[in-house]
């Protein structure tokens, strides 16, 4: 048996099989196994009495493999030193994250240095076997794994879906639903947008009105309609702590990172309906219609920076991610111009003007989440000020505030609309949904012409950690809904983040999703949007 690459080069490429493999994203190299005389090697057949085992480092990848394959083939496989079928072998020369996968009609390999290695390998044996194996009940099926020899690891460190459950609340199985179909396609961060004006949805124990207040609103805009509320009040939503730890237990588990958002100073009209006297003016209007709006944190009241030290106090105690976001996006500087507070404050800290005193915001948080170990990350407008110190930036107007970030030397995810904003009209046809007016449409082959190194000089390429795919929810008031527009395009998110960029193209990427993906998806429970393709080029324009 020889790896394909080898018959490549002894014999042209014509004699290598081709595989039709649907894996998303697209490992770094996959070649099918041939026989000495060129033949494609028998695949590997999933059967009753076969066997799981290996370095016992691997544990817990040996129970996950277990669960993946059971549900929908009824196989059952044993732990067993003993030869095993699907052998778990520690190699420290494996990247971070990365993993060998080599798969013959005897049994498997599976090399890493890490748990997330050896978990992403099982999830690109899951995706070689056929999409049934994705359902959750038994079916009859042909459960062959085909002979290939895989070298795997992801580009990028972040590779995220952003979820908001602050617009319109999502019930915690539906979190799990997509941290399962995130893990699935390897992604690895999901960013929990839990504040913003219209819901606080994260329990907060020193502060129980946060929650008890602004986690229910007096009615929600109207669809396509920002002015007006549809006088239905909502009761209080939101998680509690327990539920916040049964979620991050729960991702961590399939080696998914919860990030934490708590907005400030804007998008803070929740939390100032609970406690009003965090607002720079007297009669703040809290109306919580969609999009921009005026009142934010008083940033001269010491009352601001004592609530959202407790709030932080709280948040890294439940999240041990790296990073804690504090949103800072779409803050007018409005009631900040005309509020005595700020003006002071901003004469105190030396600032020119109030951009400047967001950025002095920022970074006081940023020094107080140093503190206790974390870094802050923030969307790019709080680099209007100037780059706070000891912040990476999320780069949502574009690219170029992450250009600018990673060129001064800030870590950068990179989130760029419309790309990645996938709430964005996606032009499916007879779309049964509702989406934000006047958006530019991102459907999923937009999404996938993103290269997140795209203008930036070598120096300052290890500085963007990744990507992330946003899905803001002002019009997603059901699970199928957010479904729908959060897959398939999280597929294309997923490969942009892990395949190299020369490996990407979008026949082949659209191939692998009507084949195999789309399928998966269906048989993971999601009511995934049909894919899309680019309007044909014009030959000789
Ligand atoms: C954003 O879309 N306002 C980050
Ligand atoms: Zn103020």
């Amino acid at each position: 048996m020889k790896r394909c690459f080898a018959m490549m080069f002894a014999l042209g490429l014509a004699v290598c099989p081709v595989l039709a493999q649907t894996v998303i994203p697209k490992p770094v190299s996959l070649a099918p196994m041939t026989t000495e005389n060129g033949q494609p090697a028998k695949p590997l057949t999933l059967t009753w009495g076969q066997t799981v085992g290996g370095d016992s480092r691997f544990a817990d990848a040996f129970q996950t493999l277990r669960e993946t394959l059971a549900p929908a083939s009824g196989i059952w496989l044993k732990v067993s030193e003993q030869n095993p079928t699907f052998r778990f072998e520690y190699d420290e020369k494996q990247p971070q994250e990365g993993y060998a996968l080599s798969v013959t009609e005897k049994g498997a390999v599976i090399r890493a240095a890490s748990g997330a290695g050896a978990f992403y390998a099982i999830q690109t044996l899951r995706q070689l076997l056929p999409p049934a194996i994705f359902g959750a009940a038994p079916v009859r099926a042909k459960w062959e794994i085909p002979a290939v020899s895989i070298q795997d690891a992801p580009r990028y460190a972040w590779r995220g879906l952003m979820l908001d459950p602050a617009r319109n609340f999502i019930p915690v199985e539906e979190i799990k639903r997509q941290i399962d179909a995130m893990a699935a396609h390897k992604l690895n961060v999901l960013h929990w947008h839990l504040t913003d004006d219209q819901g606080w949805r994260i329990e907060i124990k020193r502060y129980p009105r946060l929650t008890a207040v602004g986690g229910g609103r007096p009615g929600t805009p109207r669809p396509f309609n920002r002015l007006t509320l549809d006088g239905e009040p909502q009761a209080p939503r939101f998680y509690t702590q327990a539920q916040v730890r049964e979620v991050v237990a729960y991702a961590a588990s399939r080696f998914v990172t919860v990030v934490p958002e708590i907005e400030m100073p804007g998008h803070a009209v929740a939390a100032i309906r609970a406690y009003p006297e965090l607002a720079c003016a007297q009669n703040p209007n809290l109306t919580p219609n969609w999009g921009v709006l005026k009142e934010i944190f008083c940033a001269g009241n010491p009352k601001t920076y004592e609530l959202l030290e407790g709030v932080l106090d709280e948040v890294v105690e439940l999240f041990p991610s790296a990073y804690i976001h504090t949103g800072g996006d779409e803050a007018p500087k409005t009631r900040w111009n005309a509020c005595p507070k700020c003006k002071a404050k901003m004469a105190e800290l030396g600032c020119r003007n109030m951009h400047e005193l967001q950025t002095r915001f920022t970074e006081h948080f940023a020094r107080y989440l140093a503190k206790k170990g974390r870094n802050l990350i923030g969307w790019d407008e709080i680099l209007e000020g100037g780059l706070p110190k000891g912040a990476a930036i999320m780069s949502w107007r574009g690219t170029a505030g992450g250009i600018t970030a990673a060129k001064a030397g800030h870590k950068v995810v990179m989130t760029p609309k419309p790309y990645c904003y996938i709430d964005y009209k996606q032009q499916v046809p007879n779309d049964p949904y509702e989406y934000i007016p006047n958006n530019t449409p991102n459907p999923i082959w937009k999404t996938y012409e993103l290269n997140p190194d795209a203008g930036l000089p070598d120096n300052a390429k290890p500085y963007i950690l990744g990507l992330q795919g946003n899905l803001w929810s002002e019009y997603i008031r059901a699970p199928e809904d957010l479904q729908w527009k959060a897959w398939p395009r999280a597929c294309a998110i997923a490969e942009i983040g892990w395949t190299p960029q020369s490996g990407r193209a979008w026949a082949d990427f659209s191939r692998r999703l009507r084949e195999g993906g789309a399928e998966r998806l269906r048989k993971m429970g999601l009511h995934a949007a049909p894919i899309t393709e680019p309007p044909a080029k014009k030959v000789g324009k």
